[in-house]
């Protein structure tokens, strides 16, 4: 299977480009490269501060003949600073104008943290606005008018708890059909998979092989490596394939969607013939055994001392 359907017929596929962390020098060819090679979905967000690149690379190849629009499955993501709900509608006017798009497939809320009006990265606690104050319920209005004109196909979370769905669903009028977040095989979040797949919400994995260009700053000293992981490696070994290669089908062999980033034309191919792999049970068996519920991104970010945000009120848990 390589595509997640939609109540409304739309497809997404499930293997789409991750684009966080890849400079705007190279997120062009990176782009132009992973269309050649069969790519059809790329996820964006307006944070990544390369969407006018890739809006070049997307305008080439349609402009070529390589592929039309429809053809194309595209995320983009609000950023904190544009929580309310009259923000909405200007943040992804300029995404679709950096995108050169007329509209996106989907657009998600890509935290739930909210910014003063300005503030890109905060600084100190005072730059952000609790939840109280700029409730999800009316950033979600501001999603749900923008869906309603035409600019986004689809509306979804990213980095939502069960909780934080849980009540968005009690006052939303269109529901979210995507939640975006940190999937891998030491964070495999069980109960989010069983609980979206009752409420018909597709799962997007990202971080999907552990983010390992990350700026140093925010890694732990003693971060694991999922490519190392001697489960993961001799699985590879015993399906003569690489560990990337493990990692990201194992995504797509849960029914999640998954979002591996690479700049490299070689490692690029080398995830879409992802497709041609098929993990044994035994091997889905061994992956499900490993599960730590470790974040490489765990949000420490975002509970800076004067926030109202902690880790525990981000993720709804301990
Ligand atoms: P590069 O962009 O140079 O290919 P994630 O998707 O979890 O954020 O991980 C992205 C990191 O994994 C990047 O450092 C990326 O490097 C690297 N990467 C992507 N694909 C592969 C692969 N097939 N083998 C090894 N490293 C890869």
């Amino acid at each position: 299977m390589r595509t997640l359907q939609f109540k409304n017929g739309d497809m997404m596929p499930n293997l789409g480009l991750g684009t966080w962390k890849s400079a705007p020098s190279e997120v062009f060819n990176a782009v132009v490269e992973a269309i050649k090679v069969g790519y059809r979905h790329i996820d964006c967000a307006f944070i990544y501060e390369n969407e006018a690149e890739i809006g070049n690379a997307l305008q080439k190849v349609i402009k070529d003949g390589i592929v039309k629009r429809e053809e194309l499955w595209i995320t983009s993501k609000l950023w904190n600073n544009a929580h309310r709900k009259d923000q909405v509608l200007p943040a992804i006017q300029h995404t679709l104008k950096d995108l050169q798009l007329d509209y996106l497939d989907l657009y998600l809320i890509h935290w739930p943290i909210a910014f003063h009006d300005g503030v890109t990265y905060p600084k100190s606690g005072s730059d952000f606005i609790s939840l109280d104050d700029i409730p999800i319920a009316e950033t979600w209005q501001g999603m749900e008018t923008v869906a309603k004109q035409g600019l986004t196909r689809h509306i979804g979370v990213s980095n939502f708890s069960i909780k934080k769905i849980k009540d968005l669903l009690t006052t939303a009028s269109i529901r979210p059909e995507v939640n975006q977040l940190e999937l891998h095989p030491l964070l495999q979040q069980n109960d989010m998979l069983d609980y979206c797949d009752q409420e018909n919400i597709y799962l997007t994995a990202y971080s999907p092989l552990g983010s390992m260009d990350r700026n140093p700053a925010f890694k732990a000293a003693d971060e694991p490596n999922l490519f190392e992981h001697p489960v993961i490696v001799e699985i590879a070994r015993a399906h003569q394939c690489s560990t990337a290669q493990v990692l990201i089908r194992w995504a797509m062999q849960r029914g999640t969607a998954v979002i591996p980033k690479s700049v490299n034309a070689n490692r690029i191919r080398q995830n879409f013939e992802t497709y041609q792999i098929q993990l044994s049970e035994e091997a889905m068996d061994q992956i499900a055994a490993l599960d730590k519920h470790y974040r490489f991104l765990n949000g420490g970010i975002w509970a800076q001392p004067g926030s109202s945000y902690t880790l525990a009120n981000l993720w709804d848990e301990g």
